[in-house]
C-alpha cells in the first residue's frame, strides 16, 4: 500500500492545525515534520515546541525528519515531544552515534529510521537497514520544499529495496522531494511506498485531490 505524507514545511503555520486536519480529511497517511538546525542544512525551521503543539491537535502519525548536526543529542526529546517516528540522516554523526539514536528511540517504542542526502551512496546505508522501521532517499538536497526532483535518485531506490527485500522486507522506503503526481510513479516503480510531499500538496486548495493525486500516480 501506498502511504502519502504531506510535508508541513510548505503549509501556512499560522494555521498549523487547521493545516494538519485538512490533510487528515483529504486522506493523509501521516505527518512529515521537517526540522532544520541552520548547520547541518542551510535553513531553519521547526523544532520541539511546534512538535508539541501539533501532537496535541492530531493523532495522524508524526514522521519526524531530522536535518540537525549531532542528532542522537535530541532523540529522547523528540520522542517524548510526540514523535511516532525519528529519522537519522546517516550523515549527520559517526555510524555508532547513529546506532545509538537508532536504540534509544525503539527502546522508547517508537519506529526509528535513517536518511540518505543525495550524494549518499546507498551502500552507507547497509549498517542499518536490518535495525531500523524506515530508510529516507532525500530526492532533492535537504533544506528547501518546491525544488526539482532528481531522477538520478532512483536507481538508489531500487537498490535499497533489493536490500531491504532480503534483509528487513516489512522495512518502509520513503522518497522526500519534488514528489508530485507525476514523479510519485517513478518512485513507486523504484519501490518507495511512502512519499512524502510539500508543495505539491499545500500548494494546491484541494488537499484531498492533491493526495489522491500522488497515491494514485
Ligand atoms: C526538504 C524537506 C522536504 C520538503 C519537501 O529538505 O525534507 O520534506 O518539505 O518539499 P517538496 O515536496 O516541495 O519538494
Ligand atoms: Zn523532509
Amino acid at each position: 500500500m501506498i502511504k502519502v505524507a504531506p510535508s508541513i514545511l510548505s503549509a501556512d503555520f499560522s494555521r498549523l492545525g487547521a493545516e494538519i486536519e485538512e490533510i487528515r480529511q483529504g486522506g493523509a497517511d501521516s505527518v512529515h515534520f521537517d526540522v532544520m538546525d541552520g548547520l547541518f542544512v542551510p535553513n531553519i525551521s521547526v523544532g520541539i515546541p511546534v512538535l508539541k503543539s501539533v501532537r496535541k491537535v492530531t493523532d495522524l502519525f508524526l514522521d519526524v525528519h531530522l536535518m540537525i548536526e549531532r542528532p542522537v543529542r535530541y532523540a529522547e526529546a523528540f520522542c517524548a515531544a510526540g514523535a511516532d517516528l525519528v529519522n537519522f540522516h546517516v550523515e549527520a554523526d559517526s555510524r555508532e552515534n547513529i546506532l545509538a539514536a537508532i536504540d534509544t528511540v525503539r527502546k522508547l517504542g517508537k519506529k526509528a529510521g535513517i536518511t540518505l542526502k543525495p550524494g549518499t551512496c546507498a551502500e552507507a546505508a547497509e549498517p542499518y537497514l536490518a535495525l531500523v522501521d524506515l530508510v529516507l532517499v532525500m530526492t532533492v538536497e535537504p533544506g528547501f520544499g518546491g525544488q526539482r526532483f532528481m531522477h538520478e535518485q532512483l536507481p538508489k531506490v531500487a537498490a535499497i529495496r533489493r536490500r531491504l527485500d532480503i534483509v528487513n522486507p516489512t522495512c518502509d522506503l520513503e522518497v522526500d522531494g519534488g514528489v508530485d503526481g507525476e514523479t510519485a510513479a517513478l518512485c513507486t516503480r523504484a519501490g518507495a511506498n511512502v512519499l512524502v510531499a510539500g508543495s505539491a500538496i499545500f500548494g494546491k486548495a484541494d488537499r484531498a485531490a492533491a493526495i489522491a493525486a500522488i497515491r494514485n500516480a
